[in-house]
């Protein structure tokens, strides 16, 4: 999507919108507006509530040329995801009408005087807009193209704030594009998309954007001794992939960050088999994965000054006479012995493995693992917040804060020792499960901190109830790509600049 800078505030092309803030100056505004189209203000303010996602056209002639204004609602005090929201929601309901240039008006409106969250939100929110669900469709039921949008934005901005507003679109425009595939990889299903696929993606995506991407097959899984992730493949067909990717900044890298994501491309459960309601939506328990590659992506993107490592160890849990069974004793890279109790807390099996290997191998100074870790998280937070974890009170601080920056919501759970004891085996070093249905979500967090080698600043992310989610824009739970503007607004925080 091609995007401009525009300073005049006429001559707006045939097609502008505008967002609108309700209950700040909203009548003046307005006013604005009716001298532009010669609409009354009264009738404007009877017709339009400015509520979040209302969108009004007006038609109005301008040089003998017949234009349109569209009216976006931000309801009151919006955030950052509700100006995401409005946008996309517009884009998405219009996306067959809207087409050639549309104009975003930042000064028509009531807009903040540095509207640069806004154009980043308005950018990103117009390319979501456009993503299309139906990949595996063969016949076409809307006059679209996937993924294309046939808009080019140009952004009415003032002068004064022209490369903030250039940075803020580019930054929009990053992220969503990214995002975008991100969707494809997490709503494909289990036969489309395997521990290679994952791996392929990761793959092309360094060879795109100028990273280190390796990935280790079974065979060097193996010799490496990632004796945990080997045991939740063992009853899967498609081999198991370890995918490591590597950005590295031109400059000084300010810190070095590793990311570890959950990478199961179904999970069945095994042989503590899940029942059949909702199994589908268990081609998503790659969330975490996804998140780690989007950001990574993102991170090279926009060249942040920071050393990343993305870690993804990615398998099935199939359910096999070759599968673990419960009561199994695995081993794991780690060295420490585990009873699984459940085969279907793999989650935590796969990333004891990929959180070891990172801090032994990288040696990061802040460790971030996503996971689409706990139903127990879901029922203690609902799909409105993802579960934060962490060891490190002044971490788990910055994360938050970002979280509440942009919509990504995050509230952090106890890690007290308390709920170790749960977590004891009487013949291995640890156990996968309590055995109890109270606090899933926290004793998942105490078995991955067991393996985290002593590393002072880690943050875990239950993001099971968030990496897929009900929306207006499929019928089904479909993918949000919760995570990757949330890690890349954290770094951007931590190097002084950039708020989402
Ligand atoms: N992938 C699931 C968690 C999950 C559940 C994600 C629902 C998204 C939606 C995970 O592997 C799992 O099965 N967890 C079990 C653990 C239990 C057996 C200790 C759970 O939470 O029920
Ligand atoms: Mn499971
Ligand atoms: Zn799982």
């Amino acid at each position: 999507m091609k995007i401009s800078l525009n300073h005049s505030t006429q001559n707006y092309p045939d097609l502008l919108v505008v967002p609108i803030i309700k209950g700040s100056n909203e009548s003046e505004c307005l006013s604005s507006i009716s001298k532009l189209t010669g609409i009354s203000p009264s009738i404007l303010q009877t017709d339009f509530k400015s509520a979040l996602k209302e969108s009004h056209t007006l038609y109005y002639q301008e040089d003998k040329t017949s234009k349109r204004i569209v009216l976006l609602g931000l309801g009151e005090n919006p955030g950052f995801q509700d100006v995401l929201a409005a946008f996309r929601s517009l884009l998405f309901k219009r996306k067959s009408s809207l087409r050639g240039k549309m104009g975003i008006s930042f000064h028509l409106g009531n807009a903040p005087a540095d509207p640069s969250n806004w154009i980043e939100a308005a950018v990103s929110g117009t390319i979501l807009g456009h993503y299309k669900i139906g990949l595996y469709k063969t016949s076409e039921t809307g006059d679209w193209d996937a993924g294309k949008s046939r808009i080019s934005l140009e952004l009415f901005v003032g002068k004064d704030v022209a490369n903030k507003a250039k940075a803020a679109a580019d930054k929009g425009k990053k992220i969503a594009e990214t995002q975008l595939e991100i969707f494809d990889l997490v709503n494909a299903p289990a036969n489309k998309k395997t521990p290679d696929t994952l791996a392929k993606w990761a793959l092309q995506s360094g060879k795109t954007h100028g990273y280190e991407v390796k990935v280790l097959d079974k065979k060097e899984i193996v010799k490496l001794g990632l004796h945990a992730l080997l045991a939740v493949n063992q009853g899967s067909e498609n081999p198991p992939t370890f995918i490591i990717m590597e950005y590295k900044p031109k400059g000084k890298a300010l810190k070095k960050i590793g990311l570890v994501g959950k990478g199961v491309t179904f999970d069945t459960g095994g042989l503590s088999i899940k029942p059949s309601t909702n199994m589908h939506y268990m081609k998503s328990d790659m969330g975490g994965a996804a998140a780690v590659m989007g950001t990574v992506e993102v991170a090279a993107k926009l060249k942040l000054p920071f050393h990343i490592m993305g870690v993804v160890p990615a398998t099935e849990n199939s359910v096999d006479s070759k599968s673990i069974k419960p009561g199994d004793v695995i081993g794991s890279y780690d060295g420490k012995t585990i009873e699984v109790i459940d085969t279907d807390a793999e989650g935590r099996l796969i990333l004891a493995d990929g959180l070891a290997y990172t801090v032994r191998n990288f040696k990061p100074d802040i460790l971030i693992d996503l996971a689409t870790l706990t139903g127990s998280c879901i029922r203690t937070l609902g799909t409105y917040a993802g579960g934060l974890f962490s060891n490190n009170n002044s971490l788990a601080a910055d994360i938050l804060a970002v979280s509440q920056q942009t919509g990504e919501r995050l509230w952090q759970l106890p890690m007290w020792d308390d709920y170790k004891k749960e977590i004891k085996s009487d013949v291995a070093d640890i156990k996968n499960f309590s055995g109890n249905p109270s606090a899933g979500a926290i004793t998942a967090a105490k078995f991955l901190e067991a393996f985290i080698q002593g590393h002072p600043s880690w943050a875990h992310m239950d993001i099971a109830g968030v990496a897929v989610s009900d929306s207006e824009f499929s019928s089904q739970k479909s993918a949000t790509a919760f995570g990757i503007r949330l890690l890349i607004a954290y770094l951007q925080n931590m190097e002084g600049k950039g708020k989402p």
